[in-house]
């Protein structure tokens, strides 16, 4: 399977390849950039990897590699300032991202190709890919929040000293401020995580605390994330490539699970070959329920916005 990555060259992009590359699954990485060098540079440097790594084709290019490319990942766009929500960052990134979409469907997607959008704010731009690019709904994929899943996870684990691959714990929503942590699912190895040694109602408000400001904490630290979002991305494209039908947390246009519509959010969905195979309405506490509909809300505000500027496809 082959995946190009728009956005190379850049942090998020060449940690997703480095992520690929580590998996070992796909057969082809291209990386894609408008710094042409820098995406060499990356390329080059996988490459240098591969005969420890795995057997694959690591190449940078242009969009001539989006035509055979079973995913398309596009993670192109300006990194939030420090104090700058990602809805703030709509604009400056919008008219990017419609660039990159024209480029993309310039060179043509094929049928049975799935983009997976990582640009932020990558809920809106789900959607606006959606909409313009005219692939079935089910094969425009976002991040979402499987990054802020995993990073929850990370500081539940070390909360209450688990293993980190033993907390299965959610956040569904908008990845942004508005995202909601579903704490009625929450276990350690298979054992309710309220009834938890050592958990509290205070560690559980710390644990979301942070895992919500994580994105802004490591821009700070060392100007954007990388290593864990290159493993999120990982996440999807290996269960499409693998046909896995993992349920993970990524952003699709929402047609009605919870009374959500025609927005981009993330919910449980099941993710294969054909992109989103299903998306599943779990159940959830009200309080959790009313959160995910509030994050719709916040999005779709945003989202008129955007599309009274930009138009609709
Ligand atoms: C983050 O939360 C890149 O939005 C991503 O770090």
């Amino acid at each position: 399977m082959k995946v190009s990555i728009i956005g190379g060259g850049g942090l998020v992009g060449s940690s997703a390849g480095f992520a690929l590359q580590c998996g070992g699954v796909v057969r082809e990485i291209a990386l894609l950039d408008v710094n042409q060098d820098l995406a060499a540079g990356q390329a080059l440097d996988l490459l240098h990897g591969g005969p420890s790594t795995a057997d694959q084709i690591i190449r940078s290019g242009g969009y001539e590699q989006i035509p055979d490319s079973d995913v398309v990942c596009i993670t192109a766009g300006l990194r939030r300032k420090p104090d700058e929500s990602r809805l703030d960052l709509i604009n400056r990134n919008t008219d990017l991202f419609l660039s990159i979409l024209g480029d993309v469907a310039k060179a043509g997607v094929k049928e049975s190709a799935t983009v997976l959008v990582v640009s932020n704010p990558v809920d809106i731009l789900t959607y606006v890919a959606a909409d313009r690019l005219g692939l079935p709904k089910s094969r425009v994929l976002g991040l979402g929040t499987q990054l802020d899943t995993i990073r929850f996870r990370s500081f539940i684990a070390r909360q209450v000293g688990a293993a980190p691959t033993q907390v299965a714990a959610l956040i569904l929503g908008e990845h942004g401020d508005s995202m909601v942590p579903i704490w009625s699912s929450a276990t350690v190895g298979g054992l309710p995580l309220d009834k938890f040694p050592g958990w509290t109602h205070t560690t559980a408000n710390d644990v979301f605390t942070r895992t919500k400001g994580s994105g802004a904490e490591v821009i700070a630290k060392k100007g954007g994330a990388g290593f864990a979002v290159g493993i999120a991305i990982r996440d999807v494209i290996e269960s499409i490539a693998l046909d896995s039908k993992r349920l993970l947390p990524v952003s699709t246009v929402q047609d009605g699970l919870y009374d959500i519509r025609d927005v981009a959010l993330s919910v449980p969905t099941v993710v294969g070959r054909n992109g989103a195979a299903d998306r599943l309405q779990i159940d959830l506490w009200p309080k959790e329920v009313q959160s995910l509909r509030k994050s719709g809300l916040v999005l779709r505000q945003t989202l008129e916005t955007v599309l009274k500027r930009i138009g609709r496809a």
